[in-house]
């Protein structure tokens, strides 16, 4: 087992570059420059940026591995990149374990670390692409799992108070795709670990029909931590882009919950929407059938597209810029809205 300690300090000063292209640093692949750009592997270099008076009249992005952001410009100011490793053991009981994870830690990498010491609660979330730190923001989910489940606390760096916060889970407001970091907090902190609370015995959560037909066909006879994770990877390859081939960053808007009067209406013309129920009373509706319905399913437009697996997913091709795709994304709301009345909400945020 990995056993490190999260942000142990180093005496060396935090690297800084200057008019860094940030392209291998967001997976949709678009080109955008940062004016300073510097890596931050420890908690306590972050107390640096507080020395000096630079960083006071410039904007501060904190990224983690750029698998949420689509960049329409350079960035005028300071990119900080969470590369603050460390998975270690808080508590364990015969029963629980308690994971503090550095927030620079590659999600799917903790994921498989789990999976492989029967840690159970994370299973259902492999190959989602990021960074631990991340997973807390949007609140990652997949499968019938959503990271807000498992997360016990967050500690993040406030980048203008200059001291460490910590958040029950309940301080985290999380909801679908949602949480207090993307709202009172956007742009104000770094989150530098996440405890997670996970259980030595397994609750296979099955209920994703996708999921269920995935064991089947790998004809799966008893249920594991290996055999979900395996599952979902099949799926998630099958159906997703790899941003490593095509410039992706997942679903480009979340799936919209509309109330229980628009549901019915839009059922009575569409009887073969998909839906489920979402938070509060509401219903969720598949974001990919709306946009599929508005044949948009594998458009292209130089290098800016509509995945032809999952009309979900925009992709950059190969040189597609950063305002293309958001042209493109901007006439796909406009579309679902005229066709639906359903105005969607980007999941990905843009700079
Ligand atoms: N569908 C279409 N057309 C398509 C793709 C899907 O009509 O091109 C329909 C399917 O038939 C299905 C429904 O849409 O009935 C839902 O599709 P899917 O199971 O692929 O899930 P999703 O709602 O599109 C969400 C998450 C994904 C997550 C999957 C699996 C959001 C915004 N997205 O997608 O998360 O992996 O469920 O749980 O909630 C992400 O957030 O980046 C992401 C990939």
């Amino acid at each position: 087992m990995v056993n490190l300690q999260v942000g142990k300090p180093q005496p060396d000063l935090m690297p800084l570059e200057e008019n860094y292209s940030l392209k291998r640093h967001n997976t949709f692949g678009v080109e955008a420059i940062a004016r300073y750009f510097a890596p931050v592997r420890h908690v306590e270099e972050l107390a640096e940026i507080a020395i000096g008076d630079l960083w006071k009249s410039m904007p501060v992005l904190v990224l983690g591995e750029g698998s949420n952001i689509l960049f329409t410009r350079d960035v005028g100011g300071l990119v900080l990149k969470n590369e603050i490793k460390g998975i270690a053991v808080m508590r364990e009981t015969a029963d629980e374990v308690w994971l503090k994870v550095g927030g620079g830690e590659n999600w799917h990498q903790f994921v498989m670390f789990c999976v492989g010491n029967h840690y159970a609660g994370v299973e259902n979330l492999a190959l989602i692409p990021g960074s631990v730190g991340a997973s807390p923001v949007q609140n990652i989910g997949a499968y019938g799992v959503e990271v807000k489940e498992v997360i016990e606390e967050v500690g993040a760096w406030h980048l203008e108070q200059h001291d460490l916060m910590r958040f029950s889970n309940a301080d985290c407001a999380f909801g679908y795709r949602d949480s207090v970091f993307k709202h009172a907090y956007r742009g104000k902190l770094m989150i530098v670990w996440v405890v997670f609370r996970l259980s030595k015995h397994p609750r296979f959560r099955t209920g994703y029909a996708a999921l269920r037909e995935e064991l089947e066909r790998m004809g799966v006879k008893e249920l594991s931590l290996e055999t979900i994770s395996e599952a979902v990877i099949r799926i998630r390859s099958r159906k997703l882009p790899d941003p490593a081939k095509i410039g992706n960053a997942g679903s480009f808007f979340k799936n919209p919950q509309v109330s229980m009067a628009q549901y019915e209406a839009l059922k009575q013309r569409y009887p073969t929407m998909p839906a489920y129920p979402g938070e509060h009373e509401t219903m969720k509706i598949a974001a990919a059938w709306l946009i599929e319905q508005c044949g948009w399913k594998g458009y292209r437009e130089g290098d800016a597209g509509v995945h032809q697996h999952q009309a979900l997913v925009l992709v950059n091709y190969g040189k597609a810029t950063g305002q293309q795709i958001l042209s493109l994304a901007n006439r796909i709301q406009q579309s679902v809205y005229e066709r639906f009345g359903i105005m969607l909400e980007r999941e990905v945020n843009v700079w």
